[in-house]
């Protein structure tokens, strides 16, 4: 093999006159190594400067370029050496354009990223990576207290453990298996309908009383029937990709929440013991198909809550803590004014009749809903909530919580593709260079249609 020729110092002369500003930025991957570097705007200065590389056979994957709005008359080069190039060639490069700088960054995303691999808690990437934690489960859904009130009926602990079952073999995909509800059931059913259905018209927000009916039309809701959780799913994904997953008991905070950044709800199918209809200690299923489902269906109400399960990917402990408070202070319990007078949005007002009376008179406190705050705020978990936070909307909450989420400690950002239903960590310049391709994309659409409008009109 014939040595590989390198240019002398002198040979290079010309940069001096072409390289006369500084490296922006050096970053190296496994998967390639990129250059950000600025020339004057003059003739030939790229031509010139390119040479570097091809004169050590270092091949660009891709070459960008754009006015500098830190220096002006320079221009801001991006260059992408191929992944199958010499490093040894390369590190020469990027000394040749330190000597030629006057200000150097340069991010090893390797040493970073193995730095940040173990502290960083695992997350689930695609949909199918739910299977993985959802049956880690804190405690079985057949396991009563002593207190519970089917602690000693032996066919409701029975019919506990069928419902636990069924989750627990549940996979991604599986159709949720449908259930023949008995008469007694089906009683508690209508009598908690009776009392919560005579109270949504005047506390519930617009966005559930809108969407209430449509659920009755759509997806067997009424007095007489529990609904299918397969039903519901499929109005839902049809409504805004939300889908219901039943879960054999108590999720973790983190667990749970990673279900909402793909758009998956996990949901009790029991329900709750017939001697007490007007109590449960736990979620069942009255609490999830009449507080929760509903809403889910409701575009700006699906975004919030996914904000909040992307929000918590890869996130440290303590932001769990704090994004478990907002989820409680809002899909739980949240209130937001409409037309002036205070209105339920959140599951454990809608699902307790009590509560949402309390909840929008004026004896409870009342902060207005800002992440920051409403994070830190304690809360009981047994009795009525002391303090209620109000949200002008589901949109300025959702604008809101992602301006919060932005400061939380995580060294990345991510987004969730429907498509592949997986999440793409925003890392690289090349997965932000895909996410602007796509809004390039949609954007064109824009104008496009708003072209078409413009002819019409
Ligand atoms: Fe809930």
């Amino acid at each position: 093999m014939p040595p590989t020729f390198l240019p002398t110092e002198a040979d290079e002369d010309h940069l001096r006159f072409t390289m006369d500003s500084y490296v922006a930025e050096v970053s190296t991957t496994d998967a390639r190594t990129s250059i950000i570097f600025t020339l004057h705007e003059k003739a030939g200065a790229l031509a010139e400067t390119l040479k570097v590389f091809k004169d050590r056979d270092v091949n660009l994957t891709h070459i960008e370029s754009r006015p500098s709005k830190s220096h002006e008359g320079h221009y801001e080069i991006l260059v992408e050496c191929a992944t199958d190039a010499d490093h040894k060639k390369i590190e020469e490069i990027i000394e040749k354009f330190k000597r030629h700088a006057s200000t150097v960054f340069v991010h090893d995303f390797n040493s970073r990223a193995k730095q940040n691999k173990e502290s960083i808690p695992w997350y689930p990437q695609k949909i199918s990576d739910i299977d993985q934690f959802a049956n880690r489960i804190l405690s079985y859904g057949a396991e009563l207290d002593c207190d519970h009130p089917g602690f000693t009926d032996e066919v409701y602990r029975a019919r506990r453990k069928h419902f636990a079952d069924i989750a627990f073999n549940f996979r991604h995909g599986d159709k949720i298996p449908r259930i023949d509800y008995t008469e007694q059931e089906t009683a508690t059913w209508s009598a908690v309908w009776d009392q919560l259905t005579s109270l949504y018209p005047k506390y519930a927000c617009k966005e559930f009383n809108h969407i209430f009916p449509l659920m009755q039309q759509n997806c067997g809701y009424s007095r007489d029937n529990i609904p299918q959780l397969q039903d519901v799913s499929e109005f839902l994904k049809d409504c805004t990709g939300f889908a219901l997953r039943p879960v054999a008991g108590l999720l973790s905070s983190r667990d749970f929440l990673a279900g909402l950044a793909f758009r998956v709800f996990h949901s009790t199918q029991y329900i709750r013991h017939h001697s007490e209809p007007k109590y449960t200690p736990e979620p069942d299923i009255c609490h999830e198909l009449l507080g929760h489902a509903p809403l889910f269906a409701d575009a700006e109400f699906a975004q919030f809550s996914q904000e909040i399960g992307l929000a918590s990917l890869g996130a440290d402990d303590a932001t769990i803590e704090k994004l478990a408070t907002l989820y409680w202070f809002t899909i739980e319990f949240g209130l937001c004014m409409q037309s002036g007078e205070k209105k339920a949005f959140g599951a454990g007002l809608l699902s307790s009749f009590g509560e949402l009376e309390y909840a929008v008179s004026d004896k409870p406190e009342i902060g207005a809903f800002e992440p920051a705050v409403t994070c830190e705020q304690k809360y009981p978990i047994t009795e009525y909530q002391p303090k209620y936070f109000v949200a002008d909307s589901f949109e300025g909450a959702k604008n809101k919580l992602k301006s919060w989420a932005a400061t939380i400690p995580r060294p990345f950002h991510v987004r969730y593709n429907p498509y592949t239903q997986r999440i793409e960590t925003l890392d690289k310049v090349t997965s932000l260079q895909k996410l602007a391709a796509e809004i390039n994309s949609e954007i064109t659409t824009l104008q496009d249609a708003l072209g078409k409008i413009r002819v019409v009109e």
